[in-house]
């Protein structure tokens, strides 16, 4: 019995299963109940007297060898690198986390920033507390020129004149601020919140969220405008999207134009959100008019540019299709979380 103990011993000692199913059967051979440590106590029934001492040690002793190598070696398997089961398998991918979400408009803002970098654009911003100078005469607006009621402006402190104070109606503001600010060339994008003296409904809003655009520099023409336009649109929404311009009016910029770009939900077959037109207006531009650059302190002779501006929530939209504006100033989290991203 001694001798049998022995190579037990040393069996279960040099044991090292390759997985569960090992493990399980060790189990059984020893511990189960029809293992060998219940037949060895069977046996120990039939010992004499004066070895009972003894073996009663010698087996108590072996049973709790072999408990002990059972639960040390279940605890580990299939929880550390030492296993080589079929339980863990180093090659799944790992559990991604949710981290918080990015709000639809920075979405488009910094998509926007990025093809426009790629072009040579810098990013400025201006203040959205605006005096008059900056929001409408530099740009051309004349006093009590009704141009200036196709902004609906919240204004801070009217005196029907030059110290007017109003939140900003249009991020063109901005251009004034840069052009005064520095010598061309000017190449800038400004992206920033906007204000308007709007009910608020699904389309329409009291702020809400323009990028401009300034190019001054020698020679900058009408063509160096489209192809700009052009391929920003390519970009943003994808090779092959048309683009058309409509004769408009700014009163900074001369001539104006308004640039519509082929339904990117239906592509111009005609659709709800292009009103079954196939084309949907994205924003306005325009060469900057030379009183604009005569007003900032540039030579209108020498220096040409060309402007842009556009609404985030409408080209937000025609990426995801976002049916009511106020959707995106409520922060309600069912409506955010569509736009969370998960990170491996
Ligand atoms: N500021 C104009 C608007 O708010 C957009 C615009 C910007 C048009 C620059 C032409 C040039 O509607």
């Amino acid at each position: 019995m001694q001798a049998q103990i022995d190579q037990y011993t040393a069996e279960i000692n040099a044991f090292s299963p390759a997985n569960a199913d090992e493990l399980e059967a060790f189990r059984i051979k020893f511990l189960g109940t029809k293992g060998i440590i219940k037949d060895l106590f069977e046996q120990f029934k039939s010992v004499s007297p004066e070895e009972k001492r003894t073996f009663g040690k010698v087996l108590n002793e072996f049973k709790q060898l072999a408990e002990a190598k059972y639960n040390e070696l279940k605890e580990n398997i299939g929880s550390g690198p030492q296993s080589k089961g079929n339980d863990l398998d180093l090659t799944l991918p790992g559990d991604g986390f949710i981290v918080g979400s990015r709000h639809p408009l920075s979405l488009v803002r910094n998509e926007i920033i990025d093809i426009f970098k790629r072009l040579g654009f810098v990013v400025a911003e201006g203040p959205e507390i605006e005096d008059d100078w900056h929001n409408f005469s530099a740009l051309n607006f004349p006093d009590e020129h009704p141009a200036r009621d196709m902004q609906d402006t919240f204004f801070i402190k009217k005196n029907n004149g030059k110290d007017d104070i109003a939140l900003r109606t249009h991020t063109s503001s901005v251009q004034v601020r840069m052009m005064e600010a520095g010598k061309p060339p000017f190449r800038a994008i400004m992206p920033g919140r906007v204000y308007r003296n709007e009910a608020i409904s699904a389309r329409a809003h009291c702020f809400f969220h323009q990028v401009e655009g300034l190019y001054v520099d020698e020679n900058v023409s009408f063509s160096d405008l489209k192809q700009t336009l052009y391929h920003f649109v390519q970009e943003l929404y994808g090779e092959g999207t048309r683009v058309r311009f409509r004769p408009s009016y700014f009163p900074f910029t001369e001539p104006s134009a308004e640039m519509d770009i082929s339904c990117t939900i239906c592509g111009g077959a005609g659709c709800n959100m292009c009103k079954h037109s196939g084309w949907v207006e994205i924003l306005g531009c325009g060469m900057v008019d030379p009183n604009v650059l005569e007003n900032c302190g540039i030579d209108s002779k020498k220096y040409t540019g060309f402007a842009f501006g556009m609404g985030m929530e409408r080209i937000a939209n025609l990426k995801y299709v976002i049916r009511d504006l106020r959707l995106f100033s409520e922060n309600d989290v069912r409506f955010l979380k569509q736009f969370q991203t998960e990170i491996l």
